[in-house]
């Protein structure tokens, strides 16, 4: 028969038969830990009752006593260990910082409507063979007036409500149309080129009108250039740009450096050409001036008007991008407000 020592031993190992695996929570395995390693657990029981033992079985179950605790506490840290481990990252993982959910998609600006619009002009002209030329905002009187056969106190000079310089015969160009006069001196026909970039003038800025604005400016000047090459020109353009439902029709008009001259109107983009408020129920838009390059300019340059002729438009680069996009007040191309900016 088992002594009372050899049953203390043999329970002893059974307690420390321990797989804590299905505990899942750290205040779970709390509880198990005072189950069996506590002061009241059966273990510190029979710790308290080894005295009570006779010397030589002491040992035996001291021994049984102390590999038991060692085992399970290493069990039971083990354990331990596994679930703090999960619960920092769950805490990690519920606190966490997204900073890429602060920060968003890196934002990156891009270019203003009205560049944007003049980047796609350019590539639409450059499509049809023209290059493009760029001139100064400030300018002379010379080659903003009087080249263009506007001579000084001339009426038609009230045609362009002007910004002039502090600097006499100096002015912000009113116009494009002064970079016509710097290609042809400096350059010479035959001349295929689009001249976009910012004009000014002394103007109060209203829905469709800024005294700060862009325009484009077209100059052929060859060989035997019609009249009909222009208006090819522009309706190919317009349906370029616009689209094939946008077409261009051109009716009499006046300017000093042209004759004849026309004025270019394109079908409303707004109601497709049935008419409406923004066109006026005409079902068209004007967008710019055109005609033949007038002798007296090609005089004032130096080019010969009996060998050269050639052809000349100018046009609204924000009024363009306003019809494109049915903006109904030009006013917010300049107003800088991030919310109209970004839709674009
Ligand atoms: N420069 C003219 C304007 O600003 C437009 C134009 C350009 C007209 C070229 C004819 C030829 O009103």
């Amino acid at each position: 028969m088992a002594s009372a020592a050899e049953e203390l031993v043999v329970e002893i190992g059974s307690l420390a038969a321990c797989d804590p695996s299905s505990i899942v929570s750290l205040e779970e395995l709390g509880k198990l830990e005072d189950t069996l390693l506590g002061k009241r657990s059966r273990l510190s029981e029979i710790k308290q009752a080894l005295g009570s033992l006779p010397p030589e079985e002491r040992k035996s179950v001291g021994k049984a006593l102390n590999e038991a605790r060692m085992s399970l506490s290493d069990i039971l840290a083990a354990r331990r260990c596994v679930l703090e481990d999960e619960e920092v990252r769950r805490v990690l993982s519920s606190e966490r910082m997204d900073l890429t959910e602060v920060l968003g998609t890196p934002q990156v600006g891009h270019l203003n409507l009205v560049s944007q619009t003049r980047d796609q002009l350019e590539d639409v002209f450059a499509g049809m063979g023209f290059s493009v030329a760029e001139g100064p905002e400030a300018e002379t009187d010379w080659f903003n007036f009087e080249a263009l056969n506007i001579p000084p106190d001339h009426p038609a000079r009230s045609m362009w409500d002007t910004l002039f310089l502090d600097v006499p015969g100096t002015l912000m160009r009113t116009h494009t149309s002064p970079v016509q006069i710097h290609l042809m001196v400096e350059q010479g026909p035959p001349i295929y080129a689009v001249m976009p970039g910012r004009t000014y003038r002394r103007e109060t800025p209203d829905a469709r009108h800024l005294a700060t604005f862009h325009q484009i400016e077209g100059l052929v000047v060859d060989r035997s250039i019609t009249f009909a090459d222009l208006a090819g020109t522009i309706e190919e353009f317009t349906t370029a740009f616009f689209g094939s439902d946008i077409h261009s029709r051109l009716r009499p008009s006046y300017f000093p450096f042209t004759e004849p001259s026309a004025e270019f109107e394109i079908t409303c983009a707004i109601c497709g050409g049935a008419g409406c408020r923004t066109c006026s129920h005409t079902g068209w838009i004007e967008l710019g001036g055109c005609g033949m390059v007038d002798p007296a300019v090609f005089d004032a340059v130096g080019i010969d008007p009996e060998e050269w002729s050639g052809f000349a438009f100018g046009f609204g680069l924000d009024r363009c991008a306003q019809m494109r996009h049915s903006i109904a007040d030009m006013r917010v191309l300049i107003s800088n407000d991030i919310r109209f900016l970004r839709q674009f």
